[in-house]
């Protein structure tokens, strides 16, 4: 969501006539878009601004902004600590930005605007994006879930969806600038709801988009997945069978204190559905360990679902107690010990997971997207399958964006390994 909001941002500073560039050495205007997820994420902001803060010291007139969740959440904080920040944006903002470096000019003085927007959804402006596969597309912002651990509520706003027309001339842009893929991004994909048209709706209008080749979106949340939205990513081939589907505890108690409004059995459930009506889906997770007043037994509970569902992958955190939230103010928050040990138990409970999902693809034929060429070896290609799994192969006569038959011949930690089995046909 930041690297796409960041391209928005450097569209509408394109647009007044600034440039972009990639050392900040020699920037005129600096901004850090932030993100107040977990307090690592917080703490990266910190570092790279006294970074800035020094280059600063040789080039007073350098701009520092800090945009997006921090400075919502933390903008007192950094107007008393920071002085050297000049402007402090929230993720509603990004249109003010013109007019606030402009006054900045005038007047000298930090520029603030972290008003939140019940509309603001940047409709009508196209990102400015790198050449590449894939292209971000935003369709709706904000969350009305407050799960208990959550900051983005309060950082991001109300949940609002973009207008069906406007993502569809998106996405139609974005395969004329050559992008092979579009990944659908929301807080909660799944709530999309635009004049009554919900998520399904749009994800068929958008699948019929000439020349799309691959349709991803992240992330859904789990009670608002439903068969028919399955049906639909059955029914069209550049919809991806890939969904990443939080599941962040196994333990109903836990759900419960983190809001999360389903069951362990639920979700569950929707996983086995997901794997009958979408052969060979991958399904990648969220898991968060030491939520306040975690035990053991619920810890099990979580890598027991684990073990039912068999996630392709897994992004896997430590509870960070954020201010502002219900959970930080719970009284029995876990020792950072403990959530060490879980973390580590269900990195390597993930690990053999993944490895066996990833062995059962060995001796299957998979449409890879080739998307660049391997690190390790300037003779073979990488490229993606629906199921979001990298596979590396011999180049032979392929070219990158090409969609290619490609047998499974081998896996290895997290990539597979295969050969082309046909004339590369370009898709
Ligand atoms: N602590 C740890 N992880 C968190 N996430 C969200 N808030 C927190 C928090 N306070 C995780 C959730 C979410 C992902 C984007 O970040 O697992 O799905
Ligand atoms: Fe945060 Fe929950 Fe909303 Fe996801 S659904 S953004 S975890 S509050």
């Amino acid at each position: 969501m930041n690297v796409s909001d960041s391209e928005l941002v450097e569209s509408l500073l394109k647009k007044e006539g600034y440039e972009s560039i990639n050392d900040p050495d020699n920037a005129d205007v600096l901004f850090v878009n932030t993100c107040s997820i977990r307090e690592h994420a917080e703490d990266k902001v910190h570092s790279l601004l006294g970074r800035y803060n020094l280059l600063k010291k040789n080039k007073p007139s350098m701009i520092i902004g800090v945009l997006g969740c921090m400075a919502q959440s933390l903008k007192h904080d950094i107007l008393e600590n920071r002085p050297y920040v000049d402007i402090v944006l929230g993720p509603d903002s990004y249109r003010k930005l013109p007019e606030l470096l402009n006054r900045h000019e005038v007047n000298k003085k930090s520029q603030v605007d972290t008003q939140l927007s019940k509309y603001e959804v940047y409709d009508d402006l196209f990102p400015s994006r790198k050449e590449g596969i894939n292209a971000w597309i935003t369709i709706m912002r904000g969350c009305d879930k407050f799960c208990s651990f959550c900051i983005v509520p309060f950082t991001r706003g109300r949940e609002r969806s973009r207008s069906i027309d406007g993502i569809v001339s998106e996405v139609e842009n974005a395969v004329k600038d050559g992008f092979s893929e579009v990944t659908l991004l929301g807080q909660n994909v799944n709530s999309y709801n635009y004049d009554g048209n919900k998520f399904p709706v749009l994800l068929e209008s958008l699948a019929q988009v000439t020349g799309l080749k691959r349709l991803r979106y992240t992330s859904p949340h789990p009670k608002d997945i439903t068969i028919g939205l399955l049906d639909i990513m059955n029914r069209y081939d550049n919809i991806c069978n890939s969904i990443h589907l939080p599941l962040q505890s196994g333990s109903d108690r836990i759900l419960k204190r983190m809001n999360r409004t389903y069951t362990s059995d639920h979700f569950v459930n929707i996983a086995r559905s997901i794997r009958e009506i979408l052969p060979n889906a991958g399904i990648s997770t969220d898991i968060i360990v030491g939520f306040p007043g975690e035990s053991d037994k619920d810890f099990v509970e979580t890598m027991s679902v684990m073990e039912e569902v068999n996630f392709d992958s897994a992004f896997t955190f430590k509870y960070s107690p954020r201010k502002g939230t219900k959970a930080a103010e719970y009284e029995d928050q876990i020792s950072e010990e403990v959530k060490q040990n879980r973390l580590e138990q269900i990195i390597l409970l993930q690990k053999s997971h993944t490895i066996l999902r990833n062995q059962s693809y060995i001796g299957k034929i998979e449409n890879v997207l080739i998307e660049k060429q391997s690190k390790r070896n300037s003779g073979k290609w990488a490229g993606r399958t629906e199921s979001n799994k990298w596979v590396i192969f011999d180049k032979e006569h392929a070219n990158i964006k090409d969609i290619v038959p490609v047998l499974i011949m081998k896996s290895r930690d997290i990539t597979l390994h295969g050969k082309i089995i046909n004339k590369a046909k370009a898709a």
